[in-house]
């Protein structure tokens, strides 16, 4: 009999950075639970679920089942959502629905993540935080840094609670991508960005999946609670 192929849950699966995750855990021989409010493409080795990350009891559900169908080892919150906009203008509502997405829905896959994990044995937790929660950003509402701040935090908390239970958790903070995300600020704000980075490129999708593919790996035994800049060098805190 073969051995089934472990199991990782990404949420945001249907997005840019979600998608270069789900090809590369199924690349790697993983069975991936591809979970977003948008549809997920059928793929083989993907297993799609509509899932709201905002409410809590459908991604404990996901969790659940998830566990139950696959060996899980891995859970990656990538869900998010940004809003470009000047800060002078930025409203209640939208601040209402980053923070519910971004840290509201880190919050519930982390706590969901943590119980079907630890009840495995362990497992890892990748978070997806930003260079924007570290150094915020003008031209983006506020509650976008904001929330990837508390993605930061929340991923120590549970780095810390995790450890007993063998699950580690960490982030990843990316600088800005190539991918629709991008395309939220004008062309003329896209070359300034560019140009300032030292690299003279946004970064790609398979590069952050790629440091996120380590992370969740088993074979990562001691790295737990770092936020990992994944940004070109634009910043670099010591
Ligand atoms: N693209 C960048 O430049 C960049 C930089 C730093 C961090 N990030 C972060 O990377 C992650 C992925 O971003 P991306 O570039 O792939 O963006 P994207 O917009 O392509 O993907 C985000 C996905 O999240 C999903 N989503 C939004 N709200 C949801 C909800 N309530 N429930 C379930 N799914 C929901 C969307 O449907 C979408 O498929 C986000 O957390 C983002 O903040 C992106």
């Amino acid at each position: 009999m073969s051995t089934p192929a472990r199991g990782v849950v990404v949420t945001g699966a249907a997005g840019d950075l979600g998608r270069a995750l789900c090809r590369r855990f199924v690349d790697d021989g993983w069975a991936v639970f591809a979970a977003d409010l948008a549809p997920v493409a059928e793929a083989e080795g993907v297993v799609p679920a509509r899932v709201d990350v905002t409410d809590r009891a459908q991604v404990f559900d996901l969790a659940e089942r998830a566990a139950a169908a696959a060996p899980l080892q891995a859970w990656v919150n990538a869900a998010g959502i940004f809003v470009a906009g000047a800060v002078s203008d930025a409203d209640e509502a939208t601040w209402e629905r980053v923070v519910a997405v971004n840290l509201g829905g880190t919050f519930h896959g982390c706590a969901a993540a943590l119980r079907v994990l630890a009840r495995a044995g362990g497992g890892r937790i990748v978070n997806v935080g930003s260079v924007s929660g570290q150094v915020g950003g003008t031209g983006v509402h506020p509650a976008y840094g904001a929330s990837k701040a508390g993605v930061h935090a929340l991923t120590k908390t549970y780095a810390l609670e995790g450890a007993r239970h063998g699950v580690l958790c960490n982030a990843v903070a990316p600088g800005l991508l190539e991918g629709s995300m991008s395309h939220e600020f004008g062309d003329r704000a896209r070359e300034r960005l560019e140009s300032a980075n030292p690299m003279r490129r946004f970064g790609r999708m398979d590069e952050v999946a790629h440091v996120i593919r380590f992370l969740a790996d088993a074979s990562n035994t001691y790295m737990n609670g770092a936020i990992v800049p994944v940004n070109g060098g634009a910043y670099m805190p010591s």
